[in-house]
């Protein structure tokens, strides 16, 4: 069954509030940003397997958890999913890092790759993709289906604002891709934007409009 957890957790709500306000600054979306990040990843990151290892301690020995495997690799839709990437990183230091770049056709809305550098030794890693607005949800079918074909371990889509649409689109798509995002609002407009949404994600990030 397709997954879709919503991450409802009351700082995040109150900080995503703050985001969706026009009046909020540039700087400000950005910390707002990264601030939900970290939140998100601390949920989708619960599963992650744990070992027990020696230790020492200033007292005695013990056997303490520690996470096991490799590092998780983080996937950043460009160039919004920056915003995330930034926040998950401050998390967990060490994850691998992977970039895809597509844009949008304004008029047709179909994704069209101008880049991608993906880690090489994903096929015992798990991957999350990330790009804070799934809206028609275009981009992150097409995206999702070039990663797969790295072969990562498991794939999880992160992300902040989601539309149904673009959640039935990537699920019809990528049923096996579980969906974690903080909102779900009403419905795309005519350009695919996400309605009540936040605006444009990268033009609020980057300062470009
Ligand atoms: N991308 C955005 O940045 N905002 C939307 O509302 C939809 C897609």
């Amino acid at each position: 069954m397709p997954s879709v957890t919503l991450i409802q957790h009351p700082l995040i709500q109150h900080k995503l509030t703050l985001m969706r306000q026009k009046d909020t600054s540039t700087a400000k979306f950005r910390q707002l940003l990264e601030e939900i990040s970290m939140l998100l990843a601390y949920e989708v990151t619960r599963d992650l397997p744990l070992e027990k290892v020696a230790i020492e301690t200033p007292m005695t020995t013990m056997d303490a958890p520690m996470l096991s495997g490799k590092k998780v690799v983080l996937i950043s839709i460009m160039r919004a999913g920056q915003g995330i990437l930034d926040g998950m990183l401050e998390l967990m230091p060490s994850a691998r890092v992977g970039h895809i770049g597509l844009y949008r056709n304004p008029k047709t809305h179909v994704p069209v790759e101008y880049y991608f550098k993906v880690p090489t030794d994903v096929n015992e890693r798990e991957m999350l993709v990330v790009d804070p607005m799934l809206a028609t949800g275009n981009s992150a079918v097409a995206a999702v289906y070039r990663l797969k074909e790295t072969q990562p371990q498991s794939i999880k889509f992160v992300c902040l604002l989601a539309a149904p649409e673009g959640i039935a689109h990537f699920h019809e798509e990528h049923p096996d891709v579980p969906i974690f995002t903080a909102a779900i609002d009403e419905r795309l407009d005519e350009h695919g934007y996400i309605l009540p949404g936040l605006g444009d994600a990268g033009d609020r990030m980057f300062g470009t409009k």
